[in-house]
């Protein structure tokens, strides 16, 4: 009973500590909709919604974490190198692949 008990405990807490996945839509909206517009639809950036936002995982963090577009030529100013910057609600901390895939998720629901 005992170990039951701390064994759900512990599941209970890996859980909590793995806890919500990073919120595409705030971070979007607080990092990128200032270039690539609220809806993703562009504005001094290019669009992304229809675009980029279908790309592969993998070529999608390149692009916001390394400026390499999908043809693997280096994306221009002003498009941040997000691996040598930080997310406004990051603290100085570099964005995480994770966070770069749930903005790349967020730009799949919009139209
Ligand atoms: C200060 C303006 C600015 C901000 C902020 C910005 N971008 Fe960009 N982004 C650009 C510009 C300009 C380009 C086009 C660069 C080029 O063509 O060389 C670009 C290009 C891109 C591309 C490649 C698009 C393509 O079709 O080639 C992606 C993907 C991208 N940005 C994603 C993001 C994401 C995600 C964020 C937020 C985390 C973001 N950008 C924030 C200005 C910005």
């Amino acid at each position: 009973m005992k170990r039951t008990f701390i064994a759900v405990t512990m599941l209970w807490l890996c859980a909590s500590v793995v806890a919500a996945p990073p919120d595409g839509k705030a971070l979007y909206r607080e990092n990128c909709a200032s270039c690539h517009g609220q809806n993703g639809k562009g504005d001094t950036g290019p669009k992304l919604v229809g675009d980029a936002s279908e790309w592969k995982t993998k070529l999608f963090e390149r692009a916001v974490l390394n400026g390499i577009d999908d043809q693997g030529k280096p994306l221009k100013s002003p498009m941040p190198h997000w691996s040598r910057a930080s997310f406004k609600s990051d603290n100085g901390v570099a964005p995480s692949k994770a966070e770069v895939d749930a903005i790349q998720q967020y730009l799949h629901t919009l139209k």
